[in-house]
C-alpha cells in the first residue's frame, strides 16, 4: 500500500488558536482524507512548538510559575479546537514530550558527527517574535517589521550550524526538482535568499533556561527552530521505530505559511542533508489572508476565533469557504460578507437546493426508490479536473470541478422539468431523468467527502448508502457512473444548509 505523509506547521501556543492557524489545518485535512479515500495510508502530523521564549513570556505574564503546567494547559486548547474542526490527524507531537527530545538528541549528534557544527560567538540581534536572528538590513525604522518591536541585542557563545556548505546543494536540488518548493514564486524567492543572504546560523542560547539541552553541554539550549522542525521526524519514529520511520518518510508534503518558508525550505532541507536523510517531497508555502481587509492582529482586536465561525456557521461551510475564497498559494481576504453570500448561493440555493428537490421528486413520483440504471456520460471532466487539481494542491479549482456538476444537473432539472413528465405520465423519460440527478448526487458526495465530510454523508444517508457500503470499494471505483442501485431506498433527511438569520452588518 502506497504511504502518504503530511504535515502542518507546529503552532506556538502562547494564545488560541486563530482561523490562520486552522486554514493551513484544514488544507492539511482535506488532502489527509483525500489520499486516505484513494487507498494511500496516510500520516497526518500536527503539534505544539512549546520550548519557544513566547509561550514562556506568555506564561509569566499570566504569573504562571510552572510553565509547563501553563503548556500543558494550551496543549490542550489547541487539541480541543481540532477535535472541534473534525481535524483527522494521526499523531500530536509536542516538543516537550520524551520522544522528541530523544529525536533531536539523535539527530543533533547526526549533524555534529558530519562536522556540521562548530562553537563561535554570536552578537547580533534576536528577534523574540520571529524567534530568528535578523540583522540591521531587516529592519524598518530600529524595529522588526513583523512584530513591530525593536529586536534584543545579543552576543553569547553558541554552537553555530555550517548552513553555507549546503548552499550549491541545495540549489541545485532546488534546480532539479522544480515540484520542491511550490508554488513557483515561493520557490524564486527562496533561490534568491539562498543565493545572496543565507550564512551559517547560530543554533543554540546560552541565555535561555527553557528547551532542550545541547548534547554534552548543559549550559547551552537548542535553538527553538532547530528542535521544532524535527518534529518532522519525531512524529514518524525516528530514533524509536526505525520501521515505522522508513515507511513514511521522506514527508509527501509540509504545508505552511509564506512566513515561515526560509526555515522549512533552507534551513530545514540543509539540516536533513546533513544528518544524511533525504529530502521532502513538496513544500507547499500558502499566502496569508487579511480579515475584512485589514491585516489581522490582536492589537486590532480582530483575530477570528476558527470556534466562533464554527459554532455558527458549522465546520463544512468553514472548510468550503477557506478552500474556495482564497486561492491555495496565493493571499486573499475573509470577508463575513463574502461567506454569508457564498452561503446563500452555493451552498443553500446550488447544492442544498439540488438535493433536496431531487430527493422531494424522487419521493414524490418515485415512491422514494432509486429507478432502473441509465448510461449518462457527463462528468468526467470535471472528475479528472477535481484530483489533477488535488494534486498540485489547487482546492479552489477541484471545488469549481465540483460546482460545475452542481449546476449542470441544475440545470438538467429545469430542462428536463420531471413534474411536466410527472403529468404527462412520460414515466420511463421521468425515471431516467430522476436516475441521472440521483447518480449525480452520489458522486457528488464522493467528490464533497474530503473537503465537506458532514455534508457528504448526509446526502450519501439521504440517498440510502449506510456507512459500511460507503467505502466498500476504492474511492476511484466510487467515482464511475453507475454505481447507485435500482431498488435502494431514499432516506428523506434534513435540509442541508438551513436559512440563516440574517447578521448585523
Ligand atoms: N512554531 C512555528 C512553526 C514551526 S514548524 C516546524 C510558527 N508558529 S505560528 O504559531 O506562528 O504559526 C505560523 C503559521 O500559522 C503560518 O505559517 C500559517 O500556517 C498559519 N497562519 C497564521 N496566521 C495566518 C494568516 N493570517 N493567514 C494564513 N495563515 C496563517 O511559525
Amino acid at each position: 500500500m502506497h504511504s502518504y505523509y503530511l504535515t502542518t506547521p507546529i503552532y506556538y501556543i502562547n494564545g488560541k488558536p486563530s482561523i490562520g492557524h486552522a486554514y493551513t489545518t484544514i488544507a492539511a485535512d482535506i488532502l489527509a482524507r483525500y489520499h486516505r479515500l484513494s487507498g494511500k495510508q496516510v500520516f497526518f502530523l500536527m503539534g505544539t512548538d512549546e520550548n519557544s521564549q513566547k509561550n514562556i513570556e506568555a506564561a509569566e505574564a499570566l504569573g504562571r510559575e510552572d510553565v509547563q503546567v501553563y503548556l500543558d494547559e494550551m496543549a490542550q486548547v489547541w487539541k480541543k479546537t481540532w477535535e472541534k474542526l473534525g481535524i483527522t490527524h494521526d499523531r500530536f507531537v509536542r516538543t516537550t514530550e520524551q520522544d522528541h527530545y530523544l529525536a533531536v538528541e539523535k539527530f543533533w549528534k547526526a549533524v555534529q558527527e558530519k562536522g556540521d557544527i562548530y562553537q563561535g560567538e554570536y552578537s547580533g540581534l534576536y528577534c523574540k517574535g520571529c524567534e530568528a536572528f535578523i540583522t540591521e538590513a531587516d529592519l524598518q525604522d530600529s524595529l522588526c517589521p513583523h512584530h513591530k518591536k525593536a529586536p534584543e541585542k545579543i552576543v553569547e557563545k553558541n554552537y553555530f550550524f555550517r548552513l553555507t556548505k549546503y548552499r550549491d546543494e541545495l540549489l541545485a536540488y532546488i534546480a532539479s526538482h522544480p515540484e520542491f518548493i511550490m508554488p513557483s514564486s515561493r520557490r524564486n524567492e527562496i533561490i534568491s535568499y539562498i543565493e545572496k543572504f543565507m550564512t551559517d546560523v547560530s543554533i543554540s542560547r546560552a541565555s535561555m533556561k527553557w528547551g532542550i539541552p545541547v548534547p554534552g553541554d548543559e549550559e547551552q539550549r537548542i535553538y527553538v527552530w532547530f528542535d521544532a522542525l524535527i518534529n518532522y521526524l519525531t512524529g514518524i519514529g525516528y530514533g524509536k521505530d526505525e520501521k515505522k520511520f522508513e515507511q513514511f518518510w521522506p514527508a509527501d508534503v509540509h504545508l505552511v505559511g509564506k512566513d515561515i518558508i526560509k526555515f522549512h525550505c533552507a534551513l530545514w532541507p540543509a539540516m536533513l542533508l546533513s544528518a544524511g536523510l533525504p529530502l521532502p517531497k513538496h513544500i507547499f508555502a500558502h499566502g496569508f489572508f487579511t480579515i475584512d481587509g485589514e491585516k489581522m492582529s490582536k492589537s486590532l482586536g480582530n483575530v477570528v476565533d476558527p470556534i466562533e465561525v464554527v459554532e455558527s456557521y458549522g465546520n463544512d461551510v468553514l472548510r468550503y469557504f477557506l478552500m474556495r475564497e482564497i486561492r491555495f498559494g496565493e493571499d486573499g481576504d475573509y470577508s463575513f460578507a463574502r461567506m454569508e453570500e457564498r452561503y446563500q448561493g452555493e451552498l443553500a440555493n446550488e447544492l442544498g437546493n439540488l438535493v433536496s428537490r431531487v430527493c422531494a421528486m424522487t419521493g414524490k413520483y418515485l415512491e422514494g426508490t432509486v429507478p432502473e440504471k441509465v448510461d449518462y456520460q457527463a462528468f468526467s471532466e470535471f472528475i479528472e479536473q477535481y484530483h489533477s487539481s488535488i494534486q498540485v494542491f489547487e482546492f479552489d479549482r477541484a471545488l469549481d470541478a465540483i460546482w460545475m456538476i452542481v449546476r449542470q444537473a441544475n440545470q438538467f432539472v429545469e430542462q428536463q422539468k420531471p413534474w411536466v413528465l410527472a403529468k404527462e405520465e412520460r414515466t420511463e423519460e421521468l425515471a431516467s431523468t430522476l436516475y441521472i440527478l440521483l447518480e449525480s448526487l452520489r458522486l457528488l458526495a464522493y467528490l464533497l467527502l474530503p473537503f465537506m465530510p458532514e455534508t457528504a454523508e448526509k446526502i450519501l444517508e439521504q440517498l440510502g448508502i449506510s456507512s459500511t457500503q460507503k467505502t466498500s470499494q476504492p474511492f476511484f471505483d466510487l467515482l464511475v457512473w453507475g454505481k447507485l442501485e435500482p431498488g435502494t431506498k431514499l432516506n428523506p433527511g434534513t435540509v442541508l444548509f438551513p436559512r440563516r438569520e440574517s447578521r448585523e452588518s
